[in-house]
């Protein structure tokens, strides 16, 4: 069964089985976030050689670490000689080289196998041949960025280019020095719900009004559910009562030098599709990844960015972070309450999108033609 006869207003959500379905799951890692540029770790956080962090990527787990040469290199997180998993830890360092647990096989920083219990007796063992597997790894932003496909798609057309889709160029981001920026306090929440229904509530406001009243007194233009800045990119602004980004409209921290005049006093939001959700106010930088764990648990790991002597200052970040944590916390909650309905057989149609949402069919259409298995109910 579809619903037909829809009024032309409205347009139809993807069948909850998107949502909840094993198979569809396990295409979205294949073909999603194994086959797109995935954001990581901050890039300073990996401060010296040696340093290294492990992430879920689809189904791979993969490690990032920092070379002895300084730069960022990332590898499958897979030794090998019989495949156990090399780095356990989230995060941790190591002094020289990468030794697996198993059978002690040694990594050097850049990949190559080092060491073996009785090499010597492997004289014909290529070390380069039996290094670990690169990933393909990007900076920007001062964040790490990977792609684990063969052939990566073009970093400038689809992480960029997303950015100049809502910004109109790529200098409206790089302007607010977000590489230079430190982060004042990371938040990590655990989300029962799907990855896409993240993603839909990140890209509508028609939820703004009932959900977020904090939100919508420092931006009174979110109030009225229509938030046309998610779709033309001028900034929502900042109430005339309203001295910064705060949980009580209250002053915000030293503004970033770089921010242009037309930016001030301004909110954007940015998706970075599959993973990626970025917010630009004056003084500070919200930056989201989201790791989809299972059909219905995603992981979001959320930095508050501010100028390195406002973070070194000991200044009072408190007020900034605890709007955007509430908003946080009322997404998220939203989500988890829309997912159990995914199963539900009111929802084995889907709902609707009204017309402020209407984007948010582009995105599922956009999903679907990277898909092979599509539920049919
Ligand atoms: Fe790693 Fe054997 S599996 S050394
Ligand atoms: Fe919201």
């Amino acid at each position: 069964m579809t619903i037909t006869n829809l009024p032309p207003s409205l347009i139809p959500t993807l069948p909850g089985e998107y949502y909840t379905d094993a198979e569809v799951f396990a295409q979205e890692q294949e073909r999603v976030f194994e086959a797109m540029w995935f954001c990581v770790a901050r890039a300073a956080e990996l401060d010296r050689p040696g340093a290294f962090r492990t992430y879920q990527v689809g189904r791979e787990s993969v490690l990032i670490s920092r070379a002895r040469d300084g730069s960022v290199k990332a590898f499958l997180n897979i030794c090998r000689h019989r495949g156990a998993r090399l780095c356990t830890q989230e995060s941790g360092e190591v002094k020289r080289a990468f030794r697996c647990p198993y059978h002690a096989w040694t990594y050097g920083l850049d990949g190559k196998l080092v060491a073996a219990p009785n090499l010597t007796s492997m004289p014909d063992i290529d070390r380069t041949e039996y290094g670990l597997i690169n990933v393909h790894v990007r900076e920007w932003l001062g964040y790490v960025w990977v792609c684990l496909a063969d052939e990566p798609p073009s970093f400038e057309a689809d992480v960029q280019g997303a950015i100049v889709e809502r910004l109109g160029d790529v200098e409206s981001i790089e302007r607010y020095g977000i590489d230079d920026l430190k982060v004042g306090r990371r938040i990590t929440y655990d989300v029962k719900a799907n990855w896409k229904l993240v993603i839909e509530n990140f890209m509508e406001c028609y939820h703004c009004a009932t959900i977020h009243p904090e939100l919508t007194e420092v931006l009174p233009e979110f109030a009225d559910g229509y938030a046309a800045q998610y779709y033309v990119g001028h900034g929502a602004e900042f109430g005339d009562e309203v001295q910064g980004f705060t949980v009580d409209g209250s002053e915000g921290l030293d503004r970033i030098p770089g921010v242009a005049e037309d930016q001030d006093r301004r909110y954007y939001a940015i998706t970075v599709r599959p993973q990626v959700f970025i917010n630009l106010v004056p003084d500070h930088v919200i930056f989201h990844r989201m790791y989809p764990m299972a059909p219905d648990r995603t992981v979001v790991e959320c930095d508050w960015l501010y100028l390195p002597h406002v973070v070194e200052s000991g200044k009072d970040v408190e007020r900034s972070v605890e709007l955007f944590h509430r908003v946080n916390q009322q997404d998220f909650d939203a989500c988890e309450r829309t997912q159990p309905a995914m199963s539900s057989k009111a929802y084995a149609d889907g709902g609707v999108l009204v017309p402020s949402e209407h984007h948010i069919g582009e995105f599922h259409t956009w999903l679907q033609n990277k898909l092979e298995v599509r539920p049919t109910h």
